[in-house]
């Protein structure tokens, strides 16, 4: 890759062109790309797996339908993500690969257990109202698959973030008890939605490059701070205190200050040893194993139409 070639690429993305699979670009960008869209994608796939387990306990038919309404777009999202990383030259049984090897990260969130019917709502309001917040400047990122499969994702994640935040308000304006657990799934969720948005400005590796190459539009604690100003006022809304201290509004800045987010915590669950790891690891396992029939007949049928055509 020779300097004009990368000055030639560099002025596309700052004249904000597209790029598009077929196009020239720097393996370095590629191989970005191929990271964040495949965790992207990894995410979206065990993500299903904590709200999965409350599809057959949801306390109505109305709640049941949402959730699995919900469940099932993620399982959508994860099919785009996964065909946007396939037009950089990776296979989904590769990516499929490196997730059940643990060689490819996914969001650390999907790694708490869903203790309480309120956990759904939590979920909905925070997870995936974090989602939105990151995913919202995607939809302008510089490579066209990826920009564009966040369009609808995007449109989809506000359908589920006001689904969360509808139990939410109706758990907090019913009885003590249900009130406790829109509290106690607040208290639980939190700090581990702020956690989300990545390591702190100083510590992200990637940030740079992929703000120069508008992959990434804001920074990790950019993100983080607007996440927090729009949902604080939400939480307040529904009664509820969130478990800082250190929450409060601040003129000067015209944002909410917060506390120290617990990073040792957050590189725990990373690396693997976070409470539900090694389950959500298994469960997807246990699925692509379940699975291997379907892509074995889907794959004999394919050769039976070619030899069907070919006679
Ligand atoms: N969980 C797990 N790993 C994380 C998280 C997280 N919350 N945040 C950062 N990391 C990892 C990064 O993947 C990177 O590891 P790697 O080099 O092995 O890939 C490392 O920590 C350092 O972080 P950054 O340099 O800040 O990484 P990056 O620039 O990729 O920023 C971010 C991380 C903000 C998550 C970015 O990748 C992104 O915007 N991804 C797309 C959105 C996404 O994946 N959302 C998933 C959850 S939302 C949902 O599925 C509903």
């Amino acid at each position: 890759e020779t300097p004009e070639f990368l000055a030639a690429f560099q002025a596309r993305i700052d004249a904000d062109e597209k790029i598009e699979p077929k196009d020239p670009m720097p393996a370095a960008y590629r191989k970005t790309l191929i990271r964040q869209i495949g965790q992207h994608a990894h995410s979206e796939i065990v993500g299903m797996l904590p709200e999965g387990n409350w599809i057959t306990r949801a306390p109505t038919l109305r709640r049941k339908a949402a959730l699995l309404a919900k469940v099932q777009d993620e399982g959508g999202h994860g099919l785009y993500l996964y065909s946007a990383a396939e037009t950089l030259g990776i296979s989904r049984d590769q990516m499929t690969e490196e997730l059940l090897s643990g060689k490819a990260k996914y969001s650390s969130i999907f790694n708490y257990p869903t203790l309480t019917w309120a956990d759904i709502g939590a979920i909905g309001w925070l997870v995936d109202g974090a989602a939105i917040m990151n995913q919202v400047p995607l939809c302008r990122c510089s490579y066209g698959p990826y920009a564009r499969a966040m369009i609808r994702v995007c449109k989809e994640e506000s359908f589920h973030q006001r689904q969360g935040y509808e139990i939410m308000l109706t758990l907090s304006r019913g009885s003590d008890e249900q009130k406790e657990m829109a509290q106690d799934a607040l208290n639980r969720w939190w700090w581990p939605s702020l956690m989300m948005f990545g390591p702190s400005d100083g510590d992200s590796q990637h940030s740079d490059q992929s703000t120069r190459w508008k992959i990434k539009r804001f920074t990790n604690d950019a993100l983080r701070q607007k996440f927090v100003d729009a949902t604080v006022p939400q939480g307040e809304k529904l009664g509820l205190t969130f478990p800082d201290p250190d929450l409060k509004w601040n003129d000067d800045k015209g944002g909410y200050d917060f506390g120290e987010i617990d990073w040792d915590e957050f590189w725990r669950v990373v690396k693997g040893q976070g409470r539900m790891n090694v389950d959500r690891i298994a469960a997807r396992r246990k699925a692509w194993e379940d699975g291997a029939w379907v892509r074995e007949a889907a794959m004999a049928h394919v050769e039976k139409r070619k030899t069907q055509m070919a006679a």
